[in-house]
């Protein structure tokens, strides 16, 4: 079969009905953890400014380097498909004066998300995430809340076999001094790195520590750690951190070299991966210095945030299926104009009155109406002829004991409601 004109663009998959299930799945288990924890739902546009991307997660990390898709309005205005939802809740936090409530504000979102990558498994351009912020305290507890949250959530997905990375990548304060030292000890060895970390030392040398070439690597395994550079605030900070994680029972791998793709975060950042090699599921941390690079304000703040798609590979891989459609147990045949027009007014009634009904109105012939009934196996069937309509009747037939009955509307819900 030759392929039709039209596809939709590489690496924005269209999401069918039987993916939206899953969607959906994820949508209901993160919804009722979000109420549970008391965050409220914020969707911010698909579009904003370039710049508070530009300022917010770093002009020097490959988001911003290559991966935004910006363009400029009829306008002449520069506006970005969002990459990322932290930035655009901080800039809506600033705009509606969320810092006159009462703190911490705790937000969540569930959406589409845009990065020119490379499409390949677990990568694609157009995504969906789910996040959840915590805005406005400093207490490492939440840092703790928001890991805690997404290891929830994948659990009551039935999710097995997660791995949760931990690191501090300090502040202000203290990171400078990590970078000279990354720098100094990079210096030596970066005529034999890739041409990505020849460009880091320059710009970002912490984003070195994340590079996956195999040579990198093992240059990078021998390099200083940032845990013996941290400031009393900070190295105290990740303490509580982990001193809770341990309390709660919650096992974590400490990863020196865990530093994520963006330039907003200090002290804790986290990943939560599989076995499976499709990347992180999830990925946060706190992100204090973000209020001041796009808001001019300080504020404290801590969040992460979940690749929808890839949790669906992953509950696809280990058979984890979302819950089954319940098909109605009643269906509803009809034969000539009038009952065509008579079906139409009864399957509001029905809606009404959250009675599950299926229907064929398309079709004309009985028998493909009931074909259709059989292939879904379905218990009772309401047949309305022309003769039925005018009298404002209807049949009822019983497919497993082939008894009929003719009922008039008015005692039409009520009868239905009465059926096992
Ligand atoms: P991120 O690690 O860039 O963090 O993305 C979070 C998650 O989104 C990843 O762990 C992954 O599951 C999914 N993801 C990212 N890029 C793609 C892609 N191209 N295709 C499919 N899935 C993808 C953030 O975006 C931060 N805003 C998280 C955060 C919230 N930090 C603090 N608050």
């Amino acid at each position: 079969m030759a392929s039709p004109k039209f596809q939709n663009p590489k690496g924005m998959p269209d999401i069918l009905p039987e993916n939206w299930e899953y969607f959906k799945k994820i949508l209901n288990v993160t919804e009722k953890i979000a109420n549970f924890y008391q965050f409220e739902r914020i969707e911010t546009p698909i579009l904003e400014d370039e710049n508070l991307f530009i300022k917010g997660i770093g002009i020097a990390t490959d988001i911003v380097h290559k991966e935004m898709f910006s363009f400029r309005t009829k306008g002449g205005d520069r506006l970005t498909l969002r990459p990322e939802g932290t930035a655009p809740v901080v800039r809506a936090y600033f705009q509606h004066g969320f810092q006159e409530l009462s703190q911490p504000v705790k937000l969540w979102y569930f959406g589409p998300f845009f990065r020119y990558e490379r499409p390949q498994a677990g990568r694609q351009r157009e995504f969906w995430q789910f996040g959840f912020e915590i805005l406005g305290e400093t207490n490492p507890a939440l840092d703790v809340q928001i890991i805690q949250i997404f290891l929830k959530i994948f659990e009551e997905l039935k999710i097995k076999n997660l791995v949760l990375k931990i690191n501090s990548i300090g502040d202000n304060f203290c990171r400078p001094y990590y970078k000279k030292a990354l720098v100094s000890f990079f210096r030596s060895k970066i005529a034999g790195m890739c041409q990505d970390c020849k460009r880091r030392i320059k710009e970002n040398p912490l984003r070195i520590l994340d590079c996956k070439n195999e040579k990198c690597r093992q240059i990078i395994s021998r390099a200083p750690q940032i845990l013996d550079y941290l400031c009393e605030n900070c190295k105290e900070h990740f303490k509580k951190v982990l001193e809770t994680l341990e309390y709660l029972k919650i096992p974590f791998q400490l990863d020196p070299f865990l530093v994520r793709g963006l330039d907003y975060y200090t002290k804790t950042v986290f990943e939560i991966e599989t076995k499976e090699d499709i990347g992180a599921l999830a990925g946060g941390g706190r992100y204090d210095l973000l209020g001041k690079l796009i808001g001019k304000k300080e504020l404290p703040a801590v969040g992460g945030a979940a690749g929808v798609e890839r949790i669906v590979e992953i509950m696809k891989r280990e058979n984890i299926l979302p819950s089954k459609k319940r098909i109605p147990k009643i269906f509803l045949a009809q034969i000539g104009d009038l009952a065509k027009k008579e079906s139409l007014k009864l399957l509001e009634e029905f809606r009404k009155n959250k009675i599950q009904v299926l229907e064929s109105i398309g079709k004309d012939s009985l028998k493909s109406q009931l074909r259709f009934a059989e292939k879904f196996k379905i218990r009772y069937v309401l047949i309305l002829g022309q003769k039925e309509a005018l009298e404002k009747k209807i049949i009822l037939k019983d497919m497993k004991t082939g008894k009929q009955k003719l009922i008039p509307f008015k005692r039409l819900i009520q009868k239905l409601k009465k059926l096992k």
